[in-house]
């Protein structure tokens, strides 16, 4: 079913459901306003860790806070009641234990209402997954390039290539038996994106994948054009918010330098009018 055809948001369920049917829509979103702007039209929304590179100039994700993502997710659940939830748990609040992510995971959604958490990592996570799956957290695992290892990584370089497929193949396969209801398949090359797919139970999400996973996302700042310092390969502009948000900033300081805004119709008369 299509998320515009729903009166509620769906539930992680809903979402592995999915699989192999009508593609998954998503975006990430971070404010009141974009969440209004994509409810109802996404299947689920995420409020990513990409919140500190994308609003808080951050180099990377991994400065980024439980406070920054309960700020950021319970504005987001102010702007959704038709598409579902789900918030990134950010570096540092789950790797250590299946303890410590259970607390974070449980605060993350006690404070925003999301309904899933998102965490980064494949076969080495399982423990951690099936410890929050048996708890009531739901989870969706991301694989390929996880942005919070870059410094393991040696970058935001594509994963998965050559001898690594078996691994990150492997990597899905573990997550999936693990409970994850859905994995995000970031920079892995299409045809390994294609294998994997075909080879799990749950919903594969691309970023930088192939269009034959089950749903795609995008950063909601890159897709409309307004995060403009850099443009990875994998995303594809719908808009160019960027240049017209500057191009408006520009006339409007025109018109004001020129006396010209406010206009009569923006301004007030000294007496009231009648009734
Ligand atoms: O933080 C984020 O925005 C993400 C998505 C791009 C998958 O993890």
């Amino acid at each position: 079913m299509s998320a515009t055809a729903r009166k509620t948001a769906p539930m992680p369920d809903d979402i592995l459901a999915m699989k192999g049917d009508t593609p998954i829509v998503s975006l990430t979103a971070y404010t009141t306003p974009m969440a209004r702007m994509m409810d109802g039209i996404c299947d689920f929304v995420l409020v990513g860790d990409s919140v500190g590179m994308v609003l808080h100039g951050l180099p990377s994700t991994l400065g980024v806070t439980m406070e920054m993502m309960i700020l950021h997710g319970a504005a987001v659940a102010r702007g959704l009641t038709k598409s579902m939830l789900v918030i990134d748990m950010p570096f540092g609040s789950y790797e250590e234990s299946p303890a410590q992510a259970f607390r974070n995971a449980a605060a993350l959604m006690r404070d925003t209402s999301a309904a899933a958490v998102k965490l980064e990592g494949g076969t080495h996570m399982v423990e951690t997954i099936q410890f929050l799956v048996a708890r009531g957290i739901p989870v969706m695992a991301h694989i390929g390039l996880t942005p919070q290892s870059i410094n393991t990584l040696g970058g935001y370089k594509v994963q998965g290539r050559d001898d690594q497929a078996e691994a990150l193949l492997a990597d899905a396969r573990a997550v999936a038996d693990a409970g994850a209801f859905c994995v995000v398949l970031e920079k892995v090359p299409a045809t390994l994106a294609d294998q994997i797919t075909t080879d799990v139970a749950i919903p594969t999400i691309g970023i930088g994948a192939s269009a034959g996973c089950d749903g795609q996302i995008l950063v909601v700042d890159d897709m409309l054009g307004l995060f403009t310092e850099f443009k990875p390969k994998f995303v594809k502009r719908f808009a160019t918010l960027g240049q017209d948000g500057t191009a408006a900033i520009e006339a409007y300081a025109a018109e004001v330098r020129a006396r010209s805004f406010p206009g009569p119709e923006h301004i007030f008369s000294d007496k009231a009018p009648k009734k």
